[in-house]
């Protein structure tokens, strides 16, 4: 077995912290603005224009927030991604009190159906609107299905080379059930990213009054309104009136590490095979003829991957493709093997599995 160990180094040594992080800039104070959206962003709403109130772009892709169902009831049986970005901002005027808003349409999809080419194009925007020596905008926020935001939260997160504020925010509920919760979660997304007290903490998940740091924060809940947590680390605010109060000074993550993808035009396929009692993992051949190229084993406990599925592995990885050892627990830590080199899977440290795809991709 001949793991990439060089990668494995990287890897385990980036999630522990023992790499130097991508430096951050400053944070600067709100810039002042310019009236016209600059080309590089397809601005498909824009909001009227209220002086010394600062920017943001709202970068839609669509989810339940954006779902509709011919019933005010039905939470379950609805279309994603069928209301447009315009419509979204409409249906909370008071947002117009908080932030300048420029909408785009990225996707209008579910949240199983957002690719690696949207999150890519989403990172390389959010970097362009907040970090460039002259940003076009104050804040992003996302929009975005709850079923994998945690998994396009924490690629940006990963990817976002300045302490401006990216907030990523969905609904339980479609925009036409009774008490949807879309509308408030999006006030309080907006008022959380324009906040100067946000900067320096990452992007964040903003949803049912909670503020979550997408490092941490994954959907915990299929159903209920309170599902993004960071069982171990908390919560680091939450709206309050629906402005942002929090609980610390900004800080981010022991172990994070940014990656600039700015010159990336795609992402490598990674599959995530999720381990069990006699799991087998043996599509991984055809996953690899198929272009895969790496492995995340959520494993049962602590990295824990059966028998059956580990011969298997042995053998891609002997050709050279990494594999990462994650936990379907979602929660606690794959600590690093003491001796790479031995051939070993990489350790996931305490990310789950769809993160650590993200990280194996990105790096
Ligand atoms: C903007 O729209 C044009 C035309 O549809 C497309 O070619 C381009 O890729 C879009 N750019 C962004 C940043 O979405
Ligand atoms: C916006 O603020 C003004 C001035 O405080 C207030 O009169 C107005 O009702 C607010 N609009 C919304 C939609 O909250
Ligand atoms: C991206 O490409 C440009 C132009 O070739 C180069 O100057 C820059 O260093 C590259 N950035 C990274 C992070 O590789
Ligand atoms: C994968 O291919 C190798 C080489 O042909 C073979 O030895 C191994 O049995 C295959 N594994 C599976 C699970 O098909």
């Amino acid at each position: 077995m001949l793991v990439n160990v060089s990668l494995a180094v990287a890897v385990a040594a980036s999630l522990l912290g023992s790499a130097a992080a991508a430096p951050l800039v400053a944070v600067k104070q709100l810039v002042e603005r310019k009236v016209n959206a600059s080309p590089d962003f397809n601005i498909t709403f824009s909001s009227s224009h209220t002086d010394g109130l600062p920017r943001t772009l709202i970068m839609a892709t669509g989810g339940t927030i954006a779902g509709s169902s011919a019933s005010a009831t039905d939470s379950t049986n609805y279309r994603a991604g069928s209301i447009g970005v315009a419509a979204l901002v409409d249906a909370v005027p008071q947002l117009l009190n908080v932030s300048n808003i420029d909408g785009m349409q990225v996707s209008n999809v579910d949240s199983g159906s957002i690719t690696d080419d949207i999150v890519l194009l989403i990172s390389k925007l959010a970097n362009k609107a907040l970090c460039g020596s002259d940003p076009e905008y104050d804040a992003v926020v996302v929009t975005h299905g709850t079923e994998t935001l945690e998994e396009t939260a924490y690629t940006l997160d990963a990817t976002l080379m300045c302490d401006k504020t990216v907030v990523v925010v969905g609904a339980m509920r479609p925009a036409t059930a009774i008490s949807a919760d879309g509308p408030s979660n999006l006030l309080e997304a907006v008022t959380t990213a324009v906040s100067p007290a946000s900067h320096g903490r990452g992007v964040l998940v903003v949803l049912n009054d909670r503020i979550c740091q997408a490092l941490y924060c994954a959907k915990t809940n299929a159903n209920a309104l309170d599902t993004f947590k960071a069982y171990e680390q908390g919560f680091v605010g939450g709206p309050l009136s629906t402005k942002p109060f929090f609980y610390y000074p900004p800080s981010q993550p022991t172990f994070k590490t940014v990656y600039d993808l700015s010159n990336v035009t795609s992402l490598p396929r990674v599959d995530v095979l999720y381990s069990h009692q006699m799991a087998t993992f043996d599509g991984v051949n055809a996953s690899v003829a198929n272009g895969a190229k790496g492995f995340i084993g959520a494993g049962t406990g602590a990295g824990g991957i059966s028998p059956w599925a580990k011969q298997n592995l042995a053998y891609v990885m002997s050709q050279g493709i990494p594999v990462v050892a994650s936990t379907k627990i979602n929660n606690g830590v794959v600590a690093p093997d003491e001796d790479p080199a031995a051939g070993s899977y990489i350790s996931s440290a305490l990310l789950n599995p769809v993160k650590s795809r993200r990280l194996l991709q990105s790096l």
